[in-house]
């Protein structure tokens, strides 16, 4: 008895406190507002009293953190945040592609949801294939057929769950900036410029995205189509993008080019909930995300194999470093090709991949001497785009969201949906089209990852969280493809074993070895004594102009959030 009134209790303040932030809430975007589109500048790092959110753009940070200045959670937060990336970003932020969320409640619930998109029901094993056999070049990544079935918007119902405020309040500031504008960055317009053909190309009606004269830094991007489609999520929820207007759009858009998804494919998505992978690195707690992304258990065996070999007695990026992580990482990007794969389709053999037995044999051969070379099937080319995109969010309930999503490429298919204002996926491309084919990042695979209707294409996705002593410690994550594991290891590596500040772990130079091809790349302000030591001892260098862009919230031991955002974008924190 006692008890059910205490639930009557908590739900009506519940709803007395959700009818006030709904009723009170001032518009949230608009010039002069809290968040202004038309006025807005990038701050890379700060300490935060309650609250923080770091991710790809000011305008979606700004909004992040003023859901929760305004009574929201993380998800919250993390929600609002989405939305508007899908505005403002739109070489990677999306409605039309997927992502993974791993996230950690304050009472200690530890989530990972799977939006990752799917082959569509007509997709088959071959279909990237010619007469002879061979992978017919930019199939599985320009147009209609190069798209996954989009899986965001369930995702975030999905993870709306866990928030508190009401959803119409959470997508309103998109639906504000997409319908009255914002003005685009440098890097934004020079993004769409050189994506003009290749959105007419593969587009069958006009967008806002592409207009007659450059665009330039300064200039205001409408986007009417994507604030209507927004506009159907705030009233008829996740049906109003999965069924109805949306849907059809989707399906005409596909059918007057050479796409395969249906009525069906769309109304069939669901995202999903996953058990979270736990492990435990010198005595923090470490969550990731499980397949169909293989960013959690690689970046487990890789933090495994150095967790015994003392890695911080060697100088900061020293030979010896460098060397012990590219051989761990050369390791466990081998397992990824051949056991990695969508669970629901494939038995990927975790328990086995993270035994402390099986990865001790698998270091059996490191030499610290010299590289150990790589099984050459065949080298594949790496495609120079950090596309994808990550938010990391922190409030002060201690709630943690760490959710990375993706186009896959940037811009991803370039096919604009007509009438709708957003731009498809081109996540087919990580299905591998054939055994021992490259995908663009360069990755190979096989039966584990091969199409098939339904199934969930393998990702390198990483939002990752750390505890310590089992309280909120890091919350972290990062685009790049193959890169992704490899980025998240190295600012774990740079926090916890190093003991950067978040922006020195961010921003250091980055280094990458995937197994295949044969090669280690780096950034230009890689050490270059440590490549020359390297090159001596047998290993191949590959010059990338950057490698990831990392978003880390960290709890300092005064309780302040020390927020980073990558210097190598537009990348902003905000909070408060
Ligand atoms: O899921 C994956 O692993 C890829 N689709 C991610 C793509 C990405 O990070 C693009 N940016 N470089």
């Amino acid at each position: 008895m006692k008890k059910s009134v205490l639930l009557l209790i908590t739900v009506a303040c519940k709803l007395t406190l959700i009818a006030q932030i709904q009723t009170n809430l001032p518009p949230i975007v608009g010039a002069g507002r809290a968040v202004d589109p038309y006025n807005y500048k990038i701050v890379k790092t700060q300490e935060f009293a309650n609250a923080s959110v770091s991710c790809a753009h000011p305008l979606a940070s700004m909004v992040g953190a003023e859901i929760m200045r305004r009574g929201g959670n993380a998800f919250d937060a993390a929600i609002a945040t989405q939305f508007v990336l899908a505005v403002v970003y739109p070489e990677a932020g999306n409605i039309g592609g997927g992502g993974f969320m791993v996230a950690r409640t304050a009472l200690g619930k530890n989530i990972a949801i799977d939006y990752r998109e799917t082959a569509p029901n007509k997709a088959t094993r071959d279909m990237y294939l010619d007469k002879e056999g061979n992978v017919i070049p930019k199939l599985s990544l320009l147009g209609h057929l190069a798209s996954g079935v989009p899986g965001t918007v369930a995702g975030l119902f999905e993870t709306f769950k866990y928030a508190r405020l009401p959803m119409k309040v959470l997508v309103q500031p998109a639906i504000d900036i997409a319908e009255f504008g914002y003005v685009i960055t440098e890097r934004e317009a020079k993004g769409l410029n050189s994506t003009k053909e290749s959105f007419i190309q593969n587009s069958t009606q006009p967008s806002a995205y592409v207009k007659e004269a450059l665009w330039k830094a300064g200039d205001t991007l409408v986007n009417k189509d994507l604030a209507e489609t927004l506009k159907r999520i705030r009233d008829y929820g996740q049906r109003g993008f999965y069924e109805g207007k949306t849907a059809q759009l989707i399906v005409a858009e596909m059918k007057q080019g050479t796409g395969i998804i249906g009525l069906e494919d769309l109304k069939n998505y669901k995202a999903k909930e996953r058990i979270p992978l736990v492990f435990n690195y010198k005595g923090f707690d470490i969550i990731g995300m499980p397949p169909p992304s293989s960013g959690g258990i690689i970046i487990e065996q890789m933090m495994k194999m150095i967790e015994h070999r003392d890695i911080s007695r060697y100088p900061f990026q020293s030979p010896q470093q460098v060397q012990l992580m590219v051989e761990v990482e050369r390791r466990a990007y081998a397992d990824r090709a051949e056991h990695l794969g969508d669970p629901d389709f494939w038995k990927v053999p975790l328990k086995t991949l993270a035994n402390d037995k099986y990865l001790a044999n698998r270091m059996i051969d490191y030499d610290s001497t010299k590289a150990t070379p790589s099984n050459d099937i065949k080298a594949g080319t790496i495609h120079e785009s950090d596309q994808t995109t990550h938010i990391s969010v922190l409030d002060k309930y201690g709630n943690m969201v760490s959710i990375t999503t993706t186009l896959n490429g940037g811009y991803g298919s370039r096919t604009v949906i007509g009438g709708a204002g957003f731009i498809m996926n081109n996540e087919m491309d990580d299905f591998s089209a054939k055994p021992g084919a490259p995908n663009m990042f360069g990755a190979v695979g096989g039966a584990a990852n091969a199409i098939q209707p339904n199934k969930r294409m393998l990702s390198s996705m990483s939002p990752t969280l750390v505890l310590k002593n089992k309280k909120p410690y890091i919350v972290a994550g990062t685009p790049g493809g193959t890169t992704i594991p490899t980025s998240v290891f190295q600012t774990l590596v740079n926090l916890l074993d190093y003991n950067m500040s978040a922006e020195d772990a961010v921003n250091k130079p980055k280094f990458h070895h995937q197994w295949l091809p044969d090669q280690v790349d780096i950034e230009p302000t890689f050490a270059a004594e440590t490549k020359t030591a390297m090159v001596a001892m047998g290993y191949k260098f590959h010059d990338r102009p950057q490698i990831g862009r990392t978003e880390v919230i960290r709890i300092l031991p005064s309780g302040k959030r020390e927020t980073a955002a990558d210097k190598r974008g537009d990348d902003c924190v905000a909070g408060y």
